[in-house]
């Protein structure tokens, strides 16, 4: 049997469209491979939010260099938001002759018919990446990870233009998926035993703008609430500015809709949110989190912040810190900025020094990872409910799940509690993790 190998660099909507090209691949009649070696088959699904990311995939790429010279009949593959990128294509043959085919995040549908002209038209190499003014393809098949939680995408691409992002340049105008095949997926999976699904988008809470029947992101998670088996409702990402009171409204009537706010900030300070075009202010921010703590007291708080943005200085950054200690995050995404081509951002010359960047991501780690062990040990004592994963990476007697509010707790499990909603008393908490025992 031919094989496949998938690697996936980036965000969830990353890893659903692996799924999906793993889906299709399985219908080809390929079986996974765990390693590169052994496939007929090696796909990168790639990202371009930061250069880092993109740089980790070039080496990797570089990499399967010698697996074009031991089996020349291997088909290697760029997929996903690098490919996007104007000359990506041609920067990326020329770099790394030995790839045989490219293809976007619009093109991931096309699949077969590519590797069919490599296969059998002996055309190569194949490249596939279309401007995005497609129709949303629907009902591809989708290889899931989990038997027990699934990614599901409800909109595709982003309209915000943040200064510093490239998502809105590769991934293309944002798409609301019709809300009847949405519900009409996550049916499915509930009749399959999903029991927990993760709603996707770059920006959930504009989710329905552009559909002719008005229907919003709250009506969605209203209805997805219906579904029969779905006992966890997840969403990612939510842009502040568009977490409305109808929406803090309706998740307050629906339990299933997990108590955890992913709420990226960005920065803490007035003039580089401006100069960000995030459309919300610093007093917006804490509002919106304020509305949120007494709504939901039980709630979890997490976020996105970058620091060093072009022109953010000493007092912006200060700032930064004191929004961080005022709202107190259980858990930060913190990233250094980095400069991304075709961007507004990439054009400000003021940009910030690599050794300020380290130094300012070193401190608001600190500041950060304080905060969230001092929260986490508020929860020792507590029981929570907890959704099995399966055996932690170190050792098998020791299982991993996850809080409603997202933290991940380990215990002492068994294989027959996979996909099970257990209670776990937290004994000991710490910086990343929570350690109970099932009660
Ligand atoms: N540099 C650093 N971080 C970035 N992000 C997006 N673009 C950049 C960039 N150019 C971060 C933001 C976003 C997260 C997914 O990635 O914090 O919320
Ligand atoms: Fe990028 Fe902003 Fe869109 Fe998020 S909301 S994908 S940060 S442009």
């Amino acid at each position: 049997m031919k094989k496949y190998h998938i690697e996936t660099y980036g965000c969830q909507a990353n890893e659903h469209d692996s799924e999906i090209m793993a889906g299709i691949l399985q219908e080809m009649g390929y079986e996974n491979a765990k390693k590169a070696e052994e496939a007929d088959i090696v796909l990168f699904n790639t990202c371009c939010v930061r250069e880092k990311a993109e740089n980790k995939v070039l080496s990797g790429v570089g990499e399967l260099k010698s697996l074009r010279t031991k089996r020349p009949g291997v088909i290697i593959g760029i997929a996903g938001c690098m490919t996007q990128q104007n000359n990506m294509p041609r920067h990326i043959l020329h770099r790394a002759p030995h790839v045989n085919l490219i293809f976007g995040t619009h093109n991931i549908q096309d699949l077969p018919r590519l590797i069919n002209n490599i296969l059998e038209k002996k055309e190569t190499p194949q490249v596939k990446v279309l401007p995005d003014s497609q129709e949303i393809t629907e009902g591809l098949p989708t290889c899931r990870q989990f038997p027990y939680k699934a990614l599901v995408h409800i909109t595709y691409g982003c309209n915000n233009y943040c200064s510093y992002c490239i998502v809105p340049y590769v991934r293309g105008r944002e798409k609301s998926r019709e809300p009847q095949n949405i519900l009409q997926e996550i049916s499915f999976l509930a009749k399959d035993g999903v029991k927990e699904i993760m709603l996707l988008g770059q920006n959930v809470n504009s989710y329905g703008k552009d559909l002719k029947t008005p229907f919003d992101f709250a009506d969605l998670l209203e209805k997805v609430h219906e579904i029969e088996g779905i006992e966890r409702i997840r969403y990612m990402t939510s842009h502040p500015r568009d977490f409305s009171d109808k929406l803090i409204d309706s998740i307050k009537i629906l339990p299933r809709v997990c108590r955890h706010f992913h709420l990226p900030v960005q920065s803490g300070s007035d003039k580089i949110l401006k100069l960000m075009n995030r459309g919300y202010t610093r007093g917006y921010y804490l509002n919106l989190i304020d509305k949120i703590k007494h709504n939901f007291p039980q709630a979890s708080i997490t976020t996105d912040i970058i620091v060093g943005f072009p022109g953010e200085e000493e007092n912006d950054f200060a700032q930064t810190l004191s929004l961080v200690e005022e709202v107190g995050f259980d858990s930060a995404f913190t990233f250094k900025y980095s400069p991304r081509s075709g961007t507004p951002a990439a054009r400000i010359t003021e940009q910030v020094d690599e050794a300020i960047k380290k130094d300012r991501l070193q401190i608001l780690m600190d500041v950060q990872n304080r905060i969230s062990l001092n929260n986490n040990l508020l929860l020792e004592g507590k029981n929570m409910s907890v959704l099995v994963e399966g055996p932690s990476k170190t050792s098998g007697q020791i299982f991993s799940g996850r809080t409603d509010t997202n933290k991940t707790v380990l215990f002492e499990g068994r294989q027959e509690l996979i996909g099970d909603l257990i209670t776990v008393r937290i004994q000991k908490a710490q910086t990343w993790i929570l350690k109970g025992e099932v009660i």
